[in-house]
């Protein structure tokens, strides 16, 4: 263990020696788990990393650099479009990507390091039950996807079809996520195939560039943002993982859309076609000032623009067809080939840009009192998992429909959009029925039926069990189910 002297030297040169204060205090206990938090910290990064946030905020206060005149929409050629895109060339798309998923050259890759504050649960977001029929959780629901998605490609090529499960977590997430994988028997996947890992995390900064104590004896600490997935692959030697297991292709994922479709062949076969290093997944904006980000070029190179960084003259601009210009909503969904996350970590990861976000952080006051502040006080500091575009060779974007792919649960109930209803709602009735019954929409509220994505992933084969099924909410089919029906 490094000693107290070590430690409070290396404070000193990063000048945040306040983070001892309360030492004289402090318990055998505290003082060691303080130490031992503190001894993860390198002074010269320590310094920086408060002087950063510290110029960043304050540069966040004066005019935002306006982007408008630099930016040009997505190119046709690097657009692939689910709606514009006639049957065979879907079906072309559909095809490779299974061929891919077959020769278990294809991993998805979750995000689940966030905290979900907005979301207000104590626990991990992907153990949050969105109040399906069933009960089933995010988690569960992305396993069985999983599983679906293996058995449709390995039916289809006739191979033991493996897609490994890589989930980042952070330090608020791990040990839950574990846990709760562990409990419910990893959802019946092959917990080696499974792989968790941690991100980093960095303590959290006052306005005056100072470490916050969340206790006398504990640093506030966050993680560093979804794009702190290309250290973590670092890390934890994922990258060999994957190699070892002959992955090329990733599909990375946030935990929070509960219709998002794992290793979706679709759009894993585009990219593959397109012969893309890195691709997203965009949905058409719901309406103009809708706060997603937009992907598009700046000055000709691919990247995400926040909503809050254009006039609102842009963002309302419509071609003579009447479409919006800068339409293509970013949804967190991305392919990656493994050798483009490999050269992102090799040379381009220190560039990544560092986002600032103002919070509400916890602190301990001078005299040691524990204070919930009603107003901003803290500055945590992300990279995110899109700021990688701008180093790719050949991006594309792939537009899907926002009913069928994105519902994303951010907010407690309270909220009235991006909650965990709307996010419901939609995955009972977002799967199109190919025979609906004459039963199905005519009662009011409307019927509730939920589909296991064990019996299928994208809608496929329905007719199979609903041709003469009368429907009565809530109606839902499982493996179990469907087995009677088809069996009837
Ligand atoms: P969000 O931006 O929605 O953040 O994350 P969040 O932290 O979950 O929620 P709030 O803002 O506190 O309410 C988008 C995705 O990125 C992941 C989240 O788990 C989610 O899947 N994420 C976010 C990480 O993996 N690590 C992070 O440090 C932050």
């Amino acid at each position: 263990m490094v000693s107290e002297e070590e430690i409070r030297a290396r404070l000193e040169q990063a000048g945040q020696s306040h983070l001892l204060r309360f030492w004289d205090e402090l318990e055998p206990a505290g003082r060691a788990s303080l130490l031992s938090e503190l001894a993860l910290l390198d002074p010269n990064e320590l310094r920086e990393h408060c002087q950063r946030a510290a110029a960043a905020c304050a540069q966040e206060q004066g005019p935002l650099e306006r982007l408008d005149s630099r930016m040009q929409p997505v190119q046709p050629e690097f657009l692939g479009s689910v709606r514009k895109s006639d049957p065979q060339t879907l079906q072309r798309w559909e095809e490779e990507g299974f061929h891919q998923i077959a020769q278990n050259k294809v991993a998805v890759l979750l995000l689940a390091g966030g905290q979900g504050t907005r979301l207000g649960v104590t626990y991990p977001k992907g153990m949050y039950q969105v109040g399906l029929p069933s009960g089933k959780t995010l988690y569960e629901l992305q396993a069985e996807r999983i599983r679906r998605v293996e058995q449709l490609a390995g039916h289809r090529h006739n191979t033991h079809c493996i897609v490994p499960w890589y989930i980042m977590t952070s330090e608020f997430t791990l040990k839950p996520t574990v846990e709760f994988f562990k409990e419910n028997n990893f959802f019946h996947l092959d917990p080696a195939n499974v792989i968790m890992f941690e991100q980093r995390m960095l303590p959290a900064v006052n306005f005056n560039g100072e470490v916050i104590l969340e206790r006398k004896d504990k640093v506030a600490m966050a993680p560093d943002g979804n794009g702190g997935l290309y250290r973590a692959i670092v890390d934890n030697g994922i990258l060999e993982d994957m190699e070892r297991r002959g992955v090329e292709y990733v599909h990375v994922y946030c935990v929070d859309n509960i219709l998002v479709k794992m290793a979706d062949p679709v759009f894993i076969g585009f990219c593959v076609l397109k012969d893309a290093d890195c691709g997203a997944k965009v949905v058409e904006k719901a309406y103009p000032t809708e706060p997603v980000g937009v992907v598009c070029q700046v000055d000709g190179i691919y990247q995400v623009v926040e909503y809050s960084e254009v006039d609102l003259e842009t963002i309302q601009r419509r071609d003579e067809s009447g479409n919006l210009v800068f339409n293509a909503g970013n949804i967190c969904n991305h392919f990656f080939t493994r050798s483009f996350l490999q050269t992102i970590t090799r040379e381009f990861e220190p560039l990544l840009k560092q986002h600032i976000a103002i919070k509400k952080v916890p602190f301990v006051d001078e005299d040691g009192n524990l204070v919930k502040p009603l107003k901003p006080n803290g500055i945590k500091m992300e990279k995110f998992v899109f700021d990688v575009f701008q180093f790719s060779k050949n991006f594309v974007a792939f537009e899907v429909l926002r009913e069928e792919e994105f519902s994303p649960l951010k907010n407690a109930d309270t909220a009235n959009k991006d909650n965990p209803t709307t996010a419901r709602f939609l995955d009972e009735n977002g799967i199109r029925i190919p025979e609906q019954p004459s039963t199905l929409g005519t009662e009011n509220p409307p019927v509730l039926c939920e589909i296991s994505p064990l019996v299928s992933y994208f809608g496929e084969g329905l007719e199979v069990y609903l041709k003469d099924e009368e429907i009565h909410s809530p109606f839902i089919l499982d493996e179990k189910k469907a087995k009677l029906l088809e069996k009837a």
